[in-house]
């Protein structure tokens, strides 16, 4: 099996764990190529969550996901502050929770995700997870995406074992500067 980057590394993951009418959150909407990934994989009866802070990341994202038969939520809110728009019903039963971090791409590279934000959001992540459930992140490594990096290492390898595995995954290889991917998954 070849992965061909970090995306289509964690679209594998997804694939694999997001059954058919399962819950499931992107906290980073972009442009919404992983909110129609995951709103294929819940179908009919499942439901997406998507977030974003950029307008017009949920237009993009909107017409991307016109087409689908999932019940797609599309919030211009902080995804530290996910929790609040979950509905009670839903906390504990989230199967997957995908992070790509940075900025827009094609857009304002000021308007980015930043390290304080991001442990608070990956914190509020973990308590919405379904037994099994996951939570990937991309984390590139820009100047602030470097802040990012070490802040999620040092966040998950706090996380005690019995509850979760934590790992991290790097294309070395790979030319440039190949972002990072973590992956949690939440022990049954
Ligand atoms: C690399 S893009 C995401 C790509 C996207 N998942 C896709 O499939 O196209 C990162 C996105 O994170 C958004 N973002 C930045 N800070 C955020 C925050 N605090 N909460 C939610 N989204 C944020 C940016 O506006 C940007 O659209």
């Amino acid at each position: 099996m070849i992965f061909e980057n970090a995306v289509t590394f964690v679209h594998r993951i997804l694939r694999d764990v997001i059954p058919q009418r399962s819950v499931v959150i992107d906290a980073t909407m972009g442009n919404g190529w992983d909110t129609a990934l995951m709103a294929g994989l819940v179908g009919e009866g499942g439901i997406v969550y998507g977030f974003d802070i950029q307008q017009v990341a949920l237009e993009v994202t909107s017409t991307r996901i016109s087409e689908t038969s999932a019940d797609v939520r599309l919030l211009l809110c902080s995804h530290e502050e996910m929790a609040l728009h979950i509905e009670p019903e839903h906390h504990g039963k989230v199967c997957a929770v995908t992070f790509n971090l940075g900025y827009l791409p094609g857009g304002d590279k000021d308007v980015t995700t930043h390290a304080e934000t991001t442990r608070r959001a990956i914190e509020a992540a973990r308590t919405l997870l379904a037994p099994g459930g996951v939570i990937t992140i991309v984390c590139y490594r820009h100047a602030e995406g470097q802040k990012e990096l070490e802040t999620i290492r040092s966040l998950l390898a706090t996380w005690p074992q019995d509850a979760t595995a934590c790992t991290e995954t790097m294309f070395l290889n790979q030319v440039g500067n190949p972002p990072v991917v973590f992956v949690v998954v939440a022990r049954s």
